[in-house]
């Protein structure tokens, strides 16, 4: 295997911009960093952490990620204008490791229709971006947005041409996800061959998923010279998605003849770090999902479990293990102590303040006198769920439902409203379709927040027939999608769980105005 430092392939991870501009699929500004601190974790190269002149909030989570994520370089996207690019520096400039990426279209199509220009305007503009982000930070990636539908003459003059203005990663985007394995590798083959300069920088592909090619495009483009990847975790983002991180990283470590590079990722973090994003987007993994669906390391039939149990590698590729796919099947239960708790809180990778560890403790009692067993996956969501940073405007205080055959269903909710350490006590019901129809309904009246229900999941955490029921939702309101999730043993409290928690979110992000 090659060794050296320009045989090393960086990961560029936009789960935070590309990723979270997928339909649904926002954070709020605590998630957000939660994620970032995750690909740190998973020492991923670099976070491309948001877009930072597309609103306040993008903004101040990228400064936020800039000024306290260390390891990975901390990017901004911005369009190639004077007011985007100086934005864009603001929010990155406390990082170490600032970069500038600047963007503009140079396929036809985009130029004449979308951005209504001329080709030497573009060229134009794309220099002088450069130039500018140049003189705030040495590290400037240039995209060349929709690269593989445009003409591939034009598209090398401007990789040149930003080079010379000091780009240092140029990056070739499929756009639009329409490009094949052998046409795309051929594109960077080309660049390679053709652009005087292109020594002086990373070549970088960025690949949507439109035609399912993501990965396999991203690949094709290793084996002709890239040398950077932007993708996402669990290949979320615009429309189709991006292509997979998970799945890129695991092809190169499961074919070193074939991709002969080093990379720098920790796999073994990968599990966890698409459970995260799952968890925090709302956006469901695929239970085939490659590398990180549920059924990814499942084997059914009894010829492969015969196989399997002969010798693993007859129906495995890669391992679980490393992926940190959770081996460990230690079962907690109501008598299990906090040592035992804090032991496999620190077993599942947690490192926690000590106060929050305790109040992690009480909130596991409780939901081990309600169910037998304890697994990873109630804990891994009990996590989450006190750490997301949400704060608890509104909380669940009395719930009382009727519903059955011939009766009206009908809810009656008590919250607790907490503002500045003022509480107060508001309580309303409601009919509705159904028992949580009309708990949401009441929750309405509570709260004064109409928001329109556009999703609504229920599925069973971990296994056993005590199994918690994990409720997600999504709702939008005032424009925006919100995301909530709640859990309990009893489904009709996770779903008033699952919506309280987007309610917070709407009052949080609303200044407490509501
Ligand atoms: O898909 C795309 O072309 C992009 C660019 C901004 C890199 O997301
Ligand atoms: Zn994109």
């Amino acid at each position: 295997m090659v060794k050296n430092k320009k045989d090393t392939v960086v990961f560029f991870d936009t789960t935070l911009r590309d990723g979270e501009q997928s339909p649904g699929a926002s954070m709020t500004f605590q998630e957000k960093l939660l994620v970032a601190q995750q690909l740190a974790a998973m020492n991923v190269d670099i976070i491309e952490a948001g877009f930072p002149i597309s609103s306040e909030g993008d903004f101040e989570s990228v400064k936020s990620i800039a000024q306290q994520i260390k390891g990975p370089v901390i990017c901004g996207l911005c369009r190639a204008n004077t007011k985007d690019i100086t934005t864009c520096w603001n929010a990155i400039k406390y990082s170490k490791k600032p970069r500038i990426h600047t963007f503009i279209a140079t396929s036809d199509l985009h130029i004449e229709k979308k951005l209504q220009k001329t080709r030497q305007q573009v060229f134009d503009m794309a220099v002088n971006a450069v130039k500018l982000a140049k003189s705030f930070c040495d590290d400037v990636e240039f995209s060349a947005e929709d690269a593989s539908r445009s003409d591939v003459n034009y598209l090398c003059s401007i990789v040149e041409a930003v080079i010379e203005a000091g780009a240092t990663t140029v990056n070739i985007p499929d756009t639009v996800g329409y490009s094949i394995p052998s046409e795309f590798g051929k594109l960077i083959a080309t660049i390679k061959q053709n652009v005087k300069n292109i020594d002086k920088a990373v070549i970088s592909v960025h690949c949507h998923n439109d035609l399912g090619l993501g990965v396999a495009n991203s690949l094709a483009a290793v084996e002709n010279g890239a040398r950077q990847i932007e993708c996402t975790i669990n290949g979320i983002g615009e429309r189709a998605g991006n292509a997979a991180l998970e799945e890129i990283v695991m092809a190169i470590k499961t074919k070193p003849l074939f991709y002969p590079v080093n990379y720098n990722i920790k796999t073994k973090e990968i599990y966890k770090t698409s459970k995260l994003v799952s968890n925090l987007t709302g956006v469901v993994v695929q239970p085939n999902k490659a590398i990180v669906g549920v059924n990814a390391f499942a084997h059914e039939s009894g010829i492969h479990q015969d196989g399997m149990l002969k010798d693993k590698r007859t129906y495995e590729i890669m391992s679980p293990q490393d992926v940190g796919v959770p081996e460990s099947l230690l079962v907690l239960g109501k008598h299990s102590g906090r040592h035992a708790f804090f032991k496999r809180l620190k077993d599942l990778g947690y490192k926690l303040e000590s106060n929050v560890m305790e109040d992690l403790f009480a909130k596991f009692k409780l939901l081990a006198d309600k169910k037998k067993c304890v697994f990873d996956d109630d804990i891994n969501s009990l996590v989450e769920q006190s750490v997301s940073g949400v704060q608890e405007v509104f909380t669940v205080d009395y719930v009382n439902v009727t519903s059955g055959v011939g009766v009206i269903p009908t809810a009656t909710i008590r919250l607790v409203k907490t503002v500045k350490n003022k509480k107060e006590i508001l309580q309303e019901a409601a009919c509705g379709s159904g028992p949580v129809d009309a708990a949401y309904k009441a929750i309405d009246k509570i709260t004064g927040i109409v928001v329109d229900l556009e999703d609504y999941t229920l599925r069973a955490v971990s296994s056993g027939e005590d199994a918690q029921g994990e409720v997600n939702v999504k709702v939008k309101y005032d424009g925006a999608t919100y995301v909530g999730k709640g859990m309990s043993t009893d489904i009709v409290e996770a779903s008033i769980n699952a919506y309280i928690h987007a309610v917070n979110k709407i009052v949080i992000m609303h200044g407490g105005k509501k």
